[in-house]
């Protein structure tokens, strides 16, 4: 019931059915045959069905390091999808901010940009992903940290490599130093340079992430968690920051702190949950590119009950998750949430 009714709501089922008001009991089969067509449409693709929406307050630029757009092309392709308010997040970076905010003045778009920041970060041994909105663009200690990341990253990527070599996957140097950026090799770019070598074609690992495989979706970002994220047979550690120092940071700047796509980190651990928000902060990312129905509204839920800012973002990155579009994710309240994020005092300045 909770189900169709967020069916119901989220893809504006009954707007479709305004033509049919003359006929309630018409009407009424209609409503049930697409909620239910919809439900299978759902169940065949995997959760794949999305919206445009008008905020995308999870967006990547080139200066993260997986990311594939600079941030004059992410101004431009915002504008032309119909986004009107913005946040790029770069991991542990604001550096795209101003060459942004410079692209919208010169480009004369009608964009809203907010700037944002998603720190790596970790609690209890979990690695997270706080975002931070409305921080000062110019804060320092961003750019000391972002250093100190990318310097650990530059040491530990041949060690990556490495790792996926001793599962008998062939990985050419020289390709590998194709892709690296600011000699850092992440897992999404191993996994492409992984799949384009010839010699790994029949290799069995490799086949989930090839045309028509289970997860041929986002093949580089997949391999990568698949293989290479915290917990699997690759994984690398580097000393990210402690959750709370990631919060108190973003307060510091004079933003704000939200906890980003919670299921993809924590899945629905309720008590790991509880443990995280009460760090301080003070939003949650509900709707996410990786959220599913059932995760959207267990984080709704949650929000909600303790309430705490509901954010929206796609995490768009460009080639590494080519599935996930920008502005392009199920939500059923965009315009309360982004009424209630437009009216926090930390974005004030911004708009
Ligand atoms: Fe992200």
């Amino acid at each position: 019931m909770i189900y169709s009714s967020y069916l119901n709501k989220s893809l504006n089922v009954s707007h479709h059915l305004d033509g049919f008001n003359y006929n309630p009991s018409l009407r009424k089969v209609l409503k049930c045959y697409m909620i239910k067509r919809l439900k299978t449409i759902i169940k065949n693709k995997g959760n794949t069905i999305m919206r445009l929406n008008k905020i995308d307050l999870h967006l990547h630029s080139s200066v993260s390091n997986d990311a594939q757009f600079s941030p004059n092309q992410v101004m431009k392709m915002c504008a032309e999808s119909g986004l009107e308010i913005i946040a790029i997040a770069d991991h542990n970076s604001i550096g795209a901010f101003h060459i942004a905010q410079q692209a919208i003045s010169d480009q004369k778009l009608d964009l809203k940009l907010i700037p944002a920041i998603e720190l790596d970060c970790t609690h209890k041994g979990v690695n997270l992903h706080i975002l931070g909105y409305g921080i000062d663009p110019d804060e320092p200690w961003f750019s000391k940290y972002s250093q100190t990341i990318d310097e650990e990253d530059r040491n530990l990527s041949d060690l990556r490599a490495n790792k996926i070599r001793e599962l008998g996957i062939f990985l050419e140097d020289d390709e590998l130093n194709k892709h690296r950026i600011n000699g850092i090799l992440t897992g999404e770019m191993i996994g492409e340079v992984a799949l384009e070598d010839k010699r790994n074609d029949d290799n069995v690992f490799l086949k989930a992430y090839r045309s028509g495989g289970s997860r041929s979706d986002n093949p580089f970002v997949n391999f990568y968690w698949d293989f290479m994220a915290q917990g699997k047979i690759a994984y690398v550690e580097v000393n990210f920051i402690s959750a709370e120092e990631a919060i108190q940071r973003i307060k510091a700047a004079g933003g704000f702190a939200v906890f980003a796509h919670p299921g993809n980190n924590i899945g629905m651990d309720e008590e790991l949950l509880k443990d995280i928000l009460d760090l301080g902060l003070e939003g949650i990312e509900v709707y996410s590119s990786y959220h599913d129905v059932i995760k959207t509204q267990f984080y709704r839920e949650k929000a909600l009950s303790r309430n705490l800012l509901m954010t929206l973002g796609s995490d768009f990155h460009g080639k590494s998750k080519p599935s996930i579009k920008l502005g392009n994710f199920n939500c059923v309240d965009e315009k309360e949430l982004t009424k209630a994020f437009l009216n926090r005092k930390e974005i004030q300045t911004y708009l």
